[in-house]
């Protein structure tokens, strides 16, 4: 440890079982603390840390989870080649000052066998819950079980993953999670590009691409703020555009911003989410862009 850290960098506490995680959150509210919570699969960048920094200016200590949780992957997906570098990570962790890193195996937060699940209705029919079975049935799972096991007072989660955000809205209303979830803005690369873990996927070529996402959602914003407000041939445009270049369309569309439904005609006074996801050879990238009418 180098001797410039400060006495706050100093005191993160790293725990791998619920046991102890309980035992040292207990100790932080005893002392009268409002516990703010970022949870997060590691591979930890820049927009990570930001989120980190929202929750420690919304509480008094901040606990971080790193735990890639394989109930949010479908069969053929990347669990096993998702990054996972957890010794840097808690670095990090103490760089920004966070109390405690959640740490656990898998056996330590799932069972052998899982008797109960939490089921979606129609909030996940469209952007990534529809080309993704079961990944927010996943999400949820895991959510609901961090929640029940850090008990925050406030959480912080991405736009980056915006339906993820407003999913869990939905589950800490109707679950009665006391926890007010605040949600903080993407960060991008110089070039417009949203960061991802998944980034370290690309290739040299894809990367110089990768941007394209980003720049159609762009346009697009400027099109409908410019009174646009039939957009599907505006989309097409853009699905052929980003497709010459090499992407593979999963979706892109304006979704409505509290049903997730797609809009095909817009509406004065409404919020929206212009979102999209693509294929660049194995990689996945997804974006968004909230606008209000
Ligand atoms: P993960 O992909 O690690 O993301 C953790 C948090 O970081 C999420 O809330 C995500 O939206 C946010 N994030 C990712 N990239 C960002 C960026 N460029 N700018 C700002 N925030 C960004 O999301 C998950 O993990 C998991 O689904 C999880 C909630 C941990 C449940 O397993």
């Amino acid at each position: 440890m180098s001797d410039n850290k400060t006495a706050t960098q100093r005191t993160t506490i790293v725990c791998t079982t619920i046991k102890d995680v309980r035992s040292e959150i207990d100790k932080l509210k005893k002392s009268g603390k409002k516990i703010g919570f970022v949870p997060t699969m590691g591979a930890l960048h820049a927009g990570h840390l930001s989120l980190i920094q929202h929750a420690r200016e919304k509480s008094d200590a901040v606990v971080v989870s790193i735990f890639v949780n394989p109930t949010q992957f479908g069969p053929n997906e990347d669990y096993d080649s998702y990054p996972r570098q957890v010794e840097s990570d808690i670095k990090d962790c103490e760089q920004e000052g966070v109390s405690i890193v959640f740490v656990p195996d898998r056996g330590e937060v799932y069972d052998e066998k899982n008797y109960l699940n939490i089921t979606v209705e129609e909030l996940n029919n469209h952007m990534c819950g529809g080309s993704r079975p079961g990944f927010f049935e996943g999400i949820l799972l895991i959510v609901n079980k961090l929640f029940n096991i850090i008990k925050p007072d406030v959480a912080v989660f991405g736009q980056k993953d915006i339906q993820q955000v407003q999913i869990i809205r939905q589950m800490v209303h109707e679950f009665n999670h006391d926890i007010e979830i605040l949600c903080a803005s993407i960060v991008r690369a110089n070039d417009g590009l949203a960061l991802s873990s998944r980034n370290m996927y690309l290739d040299e070529n894809e990367r110089v691409i990768a941007p394209s996402l980003y720049r159609a959602l762009h346009y697009i914003e400027s099109q409908v703020m410019s009174g646009v407000d039939t957009p599907k041939l505006l989309l097409d445009h853009q699905k052929s555009e980003l497709e010459a270049k090499g992407l593979e369309i999963d979706y892109l569309n304006v979704f409505d911003k509290k049903t997730l439904q797609p809009v095909p005609v817009l509406s004065k006074g409404s919020e929206y989410i212009i979102a999209g996801a693509v294929y660049l050879g194995e990689t996945r990238l997804i974006d968004n862009i909230l606008i209000e009418l």
